[in-house]
């Protein structure tokens, strides 16, 4: 394809259908009528589109993934420079995990097969299953009905997860000097206070806000801070990034960036998108949170059975006000009345963060 008459004068689907056609030709070994090809997605931060070969034994397909800055702007022949880096970031992150992330326990990142410049798409093998987080909360809420039938599927899946993601960390860890300054703890430091300062802006009253000061300075933090080695961490690890498969095996996708930073990040984020299982629906105003003994089985997965070290509550705090902070920054922007959103920040959002806050508070205190 020439890229200097690319796109020229084509509308979106032509785009789109020469896209899919040329990903036929190239990565399936099938004709176009044996593919059944889904529709454009629109994702957070991407365009997708599913393809599924018909007439095999197993099912085999690929995924198409076109990230996007802003999906509201364009469509899919606008590749802005962002749009760009963040597919490099992504092929990057895929092809080092390809290496580093060994798919014993069952889990594994979806296979990087290829990247086409001219549309900026990334070509993956297509995992099928069941979004994680979808089974997931099937499994919790009928154990809130008093259904536990498949809680120790549920445990079984979320260990193995932690415990492919101690090992990922181990096999990347970097040699540190345990007296060196750890170069996270001024920044995670910074991060907190433009947190704090955010929530403020918010409407956050100045107990819970200095609370949440007091806990980020506490010096023994920071020398357990300090303590951490570093190794490959992905911006992207989330629950709502999984697929299960009928076997149970976990397909992790959408890694994002990858850089060296203590492994305690990815597991606080991880635990952190657990503890938020019932955001974004309704449920999420009744305050409802997964069961602990499914946050307990990736801990245990990932520290086996010396538990958690002290290490991980600053980056725990952080998740904490992180997530404070969006909640507050999403619901600002719906077009709902200012009366009701004002009665969802002070009824629901507010509270389910301050009792967050208060166990992470109770967990410093003893030490
Ligand atoms: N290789 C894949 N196999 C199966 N589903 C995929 C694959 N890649 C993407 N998806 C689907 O597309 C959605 C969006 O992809 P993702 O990489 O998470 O993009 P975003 O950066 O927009 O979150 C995922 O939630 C998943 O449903
Ligand atoms: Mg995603």
């Amino acid at each position: 394809m020439n890229p200097e008459t690319f796109g020229e004068g084509w509308s979106n689907d032509e785009l789109v259908q020469r896209l899919v056609n040329c990903v036929i030709r190239d990565y399936m070994s099938a004709t176009s009528s044996n593919v059944v090809v889904g529709p454009l997605e629109i994702h957070d931060f991407s365009f997708c589109i599913g393809l599924e070969q018909r007439n095999e034994p197993q099912l085999s397909g690929i995924y198409i993934k076109l990230p996007k800055q802003d999906v509201s702007l364009s469509d899919i022949k606008d590749i802005g420079d962002q749009d760009r880096i963040m597919a490099s970031r992504e092929c990057h992150s895929l092809e080092r995990l390809e290496t580093d992330w060994p798919d014993t326990f069952g889990v594994s990142y979806v296979r990087l097969l290829g990247y086409l410049p001219e549309f900026n798409a990334l070509i993956t093998k297509r995992a099928f299953g069941q979004d994680f987080s979808v089974w997931l909360r099937g499994i919790d809420l009928a154990l809130k009905f008093g259904y536990a039938r498949d809680i120790e599927r549920g445990i079984d899946a979320l260990e193995r997860f932690g415990r492919s993601l101690a090992q990922f960390h181990w096999t990347t860890r970097q040699p540190g000097h345990p007296d060196a300054p750890h170069p996270d703890a001024n920044r995670l430091a910074v991060k907190l206070q433009s947190y704090t300062t955010a929530l403020a802006r918010h409407g956050v009253g100045p107990a819970a806000l200095g609370r949440l000061s007091r806990l980020a300075a506490e010096p023994r933090l920071e020398q357990a801070l300090r303590t951490q080695p570093l190794c490959d961490t992905l911006k992207g690890l989330d629950l709502r990034n999984i697929v299960i498969d009928d076997q149970g095996d976990l397909h992790l996708f959408d890694p994002g960036r990858l850089r060296p930073d203590s492994p305690f990040a990815d597991f606080a984020r991880f635990q952190a998108t657990l503890k938020l299982l019932y955001w974004g629906r309704l449920s999420f105003f009744a305050r409802l949170e997964p069961d602990r003994r499914f946050l307990d089985a990736v801990c245990r997965g990932y520290f086996g059975p010396d538990g958690e070290p002290a290490g991980t509550r600053l980056h725990h705090l952080k998740e904490c006000a992180r997530m404070w902070l969006m909640a507050h920054t999403a619901l600002a922007l719906k077009p709902w009345p200012a009366s009701l959103k004002f009665t969802l920040r002070r009824a629901y959002i507010d509270p389910f963060f301050q009792s967050w806050l208060g166990d992470l508070s109770e967990a410093f205190e003893r030490g």
